[in-house]
């Protein structure tokens, strides 16, 4: 099939690259002209593990092109991916900002010839659909299309594979002729008997936050109980293990640590309570779950606090891992960004490592944090090392090597990667989230 992703960001430069990759033909199309010369000539814009070679080799085979020139790639599409931002409004006030989504609208309406289905891929409010379709009959009153609803579930990090092998797709869709296309552009999967989910548009555009806001708030709780274990000196990972084994429960996403971050789950959480509050009905667990990923990053603070003697000031601490979350150089939200800045402010020194993420550091982190080659590096001199980031260079590391660089020992396990007696044995004081 002929395909238009509209949009080159994380999400549609995945989604169109696998598109390309399960035989169909793929024009990707960006208003950034720099991104659009940037892809042509084969630089991935991002970091997300096997994208460079995909598109390379889609790239080769003829089915997947760049392009600024919107006119031609939506004239000759049999369907029309919007993947392009909704960021949280700049007012502040939690509410998803569509007006990139609008904009798009009213750009692909006069090009539109033949049957053409426009499908948000963008994670958008209900009733965004029927918003689109108004815009695009205004703007061209003759066209033959429909809209529909297809969210996306990726994982950075791991995007690739969960678009090959999703556990489920979800299709928002109201024509059979929609739901036509939709299928034949998921045929592929059907070989590996992917459920599809097929429901009306808003039910479809709904999923996508409920989902989203059950895994934040499974995180949140787990963060909870971590702290109450570290009160009542339980070990959440044997707790974690404990529930988790409960398949109505499941294991997944019950990792404690500083907080969840990234570019959807604290956007959506905050979307979908102002959705809710819009038809007059408040999400209190949702709202419950972000005020305790807020509360859980500054009890994070008092952690490492307490850990270096009750006050950071003169502290050397080195930071190991900056993303919020490891095979990805995304810094959106990471819990780096609240807890760093507060430990800077109390006089504490830092010097962080990561291994993708230091350039995106460096323009959201306030001056001051020096950045180092590798971790050893971080850590020499340092009174305290937090590791913040589970990346896997991070999982291995030569303690004793790292305790006879360190001023002061003392380990701060944001995410329970290592066992306490494996790092007590080096010599260090283990600090972690729900056990010690
Ligand atoms: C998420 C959803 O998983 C995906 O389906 C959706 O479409 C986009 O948002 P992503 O943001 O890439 O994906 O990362 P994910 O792996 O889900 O992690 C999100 C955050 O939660 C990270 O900060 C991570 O460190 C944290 N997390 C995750 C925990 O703290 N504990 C866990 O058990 C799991």
């Amino acid at each position: 099939m002929q395909l238009t992703m509209i949009g080159t960001g994380y999400v549609g430069l995945v989604t169109g690259t696998c598109f390309a990759e399960f035989g169909h033909h793929v024009t990707c199309v960006d208003k950034d002209k720099s991104k659009i010369e940037q892809l042509c000539k084969g630089a991935i814009p991002i970091y997300e593990p096997g994208l460079d070679t995909l598109v390379a080799k889609n790239v080769r085979e003829g089915r997947l092109q760049f392009t600024s020139n919107l006119e031609e790639a939506v004239a000759e599409a049999e369907a029309i991916f919007l993947a392009v931002g909704t960021p949280t409004s700049r007012r502040g006030d939690g509410y998803a900002d569509l007006t990139y989504i609008y904009q798009a609208s009213k750009e692909i309406a006069p090009h539109l010839k033949g049957y053409t289905v426009i499908i948000d891929k963008s994670t958008v409010p209900t009733g965004t659909a029927s918003q689109v379709e108004r815009i695009i009959k205004e703007n061209n009153p003759t066209a033959d299309f429909d809209v529909a609803s297809n969210p996306e579930f990726l994982r950075e990090g791991a995007a690739i594979a969960d678009f090959m092998r999703p556990d489920r797709v979800v299709i928002g869709v109201e024509t059979e002729r929609a739901e036509e296309t939709l299928r034949s552009i998921y045929q592929p999967l059907f070989l590996q008997e992917t459920p599809i989910v097929k429901t009306d548009i808003k039910t479809a555009e709904l999923t996508k936050y409920a989902a989203n806001a059950f895994l934040a708030a499974k995180i949140s709780f787990i963060n909870e109980i971590a702290l109450l274990c570290d009160t009542i000196g339980a070990d959440v990972i044997a707790l974690a293990k404990g529930i988790g084994m409960d398949g109505r429960i499941g294991s997944k996403f019950l990792h404690p640590g500083p907080g969840y971050g990234g570019s959807c789950f604290p956007k959506d959480t905050l979307a979908l309570m102002r959705i809710a509050q819009e038809h007059g009905q408040n999400l209190r667990i949702v709202e419950a779950t972000v005020e305790v990923n807020a509360a859980q990053k500054a009890k994070m603070v008092k952690k490492i606090r307490d850990a270096v003697g009750g006050s950071e000031a003169g502290k050397t601490i080195a930071v190991l891992g900056l993303t919020f979350k490891p095979e990805t150089d995304d810094m959106r939200e990471s819990s780096a960004v609240t807890i760093l800045p507060a430990l800077l402010e109390k006089g504490a020194k830092i010097k962080a490592h990561d291994p993708f993420g230091m350039e995106e550091a460096k323009k959201v982190m306030p001056p001051g944090i020096i950045y180092t080659e590798n971790a050893y590096e971080a850590c020499t001199d340092a009174d305290a090392v937090i590791l913040m980031t589970e990346w896997n260079q991070y999982r291995a590391l030569d303690l004793n090597r790292l305790a006879g660089l360190m001023r002061n020992h003392v380990f701060i396990d944001l995410r329970n990667v290592y066992t306490p007696k494996t790092v007590k044995a080096a010599g260090f004081q283990y600090i972690g989230v729900g056990r010690s």
